[in-house]
């Protein structure tokens, strides 16, 4: 997508509340602190249009990013991530949860669910596991992006989309798209992916 025009849409931190008009939406999924709200910015070649953080647990509310350019138009959709078990914070967790549950059991026009993992992990983690089965069972289109790709060699970065692959039991010939927000990497190859889910909804 040509990207022409990005803005902040709607904001809430109560499930089931949600922008009224209906437009193709891209989710963004994860562990938190796995790079969603980073690879929404860099997705839209914005630095802080969605806030990040090095401490997990930053995004506390689901926010909806319209998105236009080239006749097509969507909303991204950055969630608070799951997995953040903090004692303190386990109410708060609890609340999160429920703001992404009450999405995803919505009937919100998901064009696409995007599945982040940290490349540097060995696979997915237990919770990454259950939200990827949900999806399945849900018939989601799903892209599985592996995030902090800058963080290894290139040679470590193809074994880790292999293992990936594998552990994810992925369909010959689909892999998921290593990524970094820092350079940029895998940028073309997930528009590219995005374009034709967001026409074709
Ligand atoms: P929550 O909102 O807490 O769920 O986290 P998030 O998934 O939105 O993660 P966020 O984008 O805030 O990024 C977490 C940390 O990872 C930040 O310090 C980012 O700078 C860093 N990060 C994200 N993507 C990349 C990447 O591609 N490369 C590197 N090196 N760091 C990254
Ligand atoms: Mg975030």
């Amino acid at each position: 997508m040509k990207i022409q025009e990005v803005r902040p849409e709607f904001t809430t931190s109560r499930p089931g509340d949600y922008p009224l008009e209906s437009l193709p939406e891209i989710a963004f999924l994860g562990r938190s602190n796995v790079g969603k709200s980073s690879l929404i910015n860099s997705l839209l070649n914005r630095k802080r249009l969605a806030r990040t953080s090095k401490a997990p647990g930053r995004t506390r509310a689901i926010h909806w990013y319209r998105v236009e350019g080239g006749g097509l138009r969507c909303r991204f959709v950055d969630l608070p991530g799951y997995g953040y078990a903090r004692v303190p914070r386990r109410v708060r967790e609890r609340e999160w949860a429920a703001l992404i549950e009450t999405y995803l059991h919505s009937q919100r026009p998901m064009a696409m669910a995007i599945q982040l993992l940290d490349i540097r992990r060995d696979g997915p983690t237990t919770l990454d596991e259950q939200m990827i089965d949900w999806l399945r069972a849900n018939n989601r289109p799903t892209t599985y992006v592996l995030t902090k790709a800058d963080k290894l060699s290139s040679s470590r970065r193809a074994r880790a989309a292999q293992l990936f692959a594998r552990r994810l039991q992925l369909p010959e010939g689909v892999r998921p798209i290593p990524y970094s927000a820092v350079t940029g990497a895998g940028r073309a190859e997930l528009w590219s992916l995005l374009d034709t889910h967001i026409a074709a909804s």
